[in-house]
């Protein structure tokens, strides 16, 4: 099917930008039962699944559950948005070129956690998100599209999250369009976009 399942662990935004730009997100599923884009799904009538890891002895159990789970929707593409856990090589390879990620950071700087107090702390003064494969290597995986955005005097963490969320908003939507519309074309490392679509979104309002 010529759908997402989108993988949560809290807030939720980026699924409520996918489901905002009206693509078709056939299921959402959360590791945490809290996760407030549980609510997001559910009030826009998309099949929502909590899925406690905790409840499982191993990561590879968990996978595998999560693996039936998914399977159930036969999507075309995985899309993890703020989903919080570490995926096994087996999980990764499983669903290669067809699971994508959004990052708050201009990868390769700054993966993991904390990107924002990161950027803030190394003094760089361009900063944005990533929209990404997912392979087994964390946040390394090929790149399809980044958004940057300045960074100022004044910015705090705060701010800079702010003002990376809401071009996350613009890009992974616009990354997830294409990868069902078929125009990603993965290289050796590098994706191209079929109709030179733009890869580099600039946003410099305050
Ligand atoms: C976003 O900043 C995303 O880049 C990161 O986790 C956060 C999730 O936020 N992977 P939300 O749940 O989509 O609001």
């Amino acid at each position: 099917m010529n759908s997402v399942v989108v993988l949560i662990s809290g807030r939720g935004s980026n699924l409520q930008a996918l489901l905002d730009a009206g693509l078709p997100v056939s299921a959402v599923i959360s590791n945490v039962p809290s996760a407030a884009g549980l609510a997001i799904a559910a009030r826009r009538g998309v099949p929502n699944r909590v899925l406690p890891h905790k409840d499982f002895a191993s990561r590879e159990s968990f996978e595998d559950a999560l693996a039936e789970e998914i399977e159930r929707y036969s999507p075309k593409l995985v899309a993890l948005a703020g989903f919080m856990r570490v995926l096994t090589p087996g999980f990764v390879e499983r669903y290669r070129d067809r699971m994508l990620n959004i990052h708050p950071s201009l990868l390769p700087a700054f993966p993991g956690l904390n990107t924002h107090e990161r950027a803030l702390a190394e003094g760089v003064k361009l900063h944005g998100c990533t929209a990404h494969f997912v392979t087994a290597d964390l946040d390394h995986g090929p790149i399809v599209a980044q958004a940057a955005i300045p960074v100022r005097r004044q910015d705090t963490a705060a701010t800079l999250a702010l003002r990376v969320l809401k071009q996350e908003h613009v890009l992974y939507p616009r990354v997830v369009r294409w990868f069902l519309d078929g125009k990603l074309v993965i290289g050796r490392g590098a994706v191209s976009v079929k109709g030179n679509d733009a890869q580099l979104v600039f946003d410099d309002s305050p």
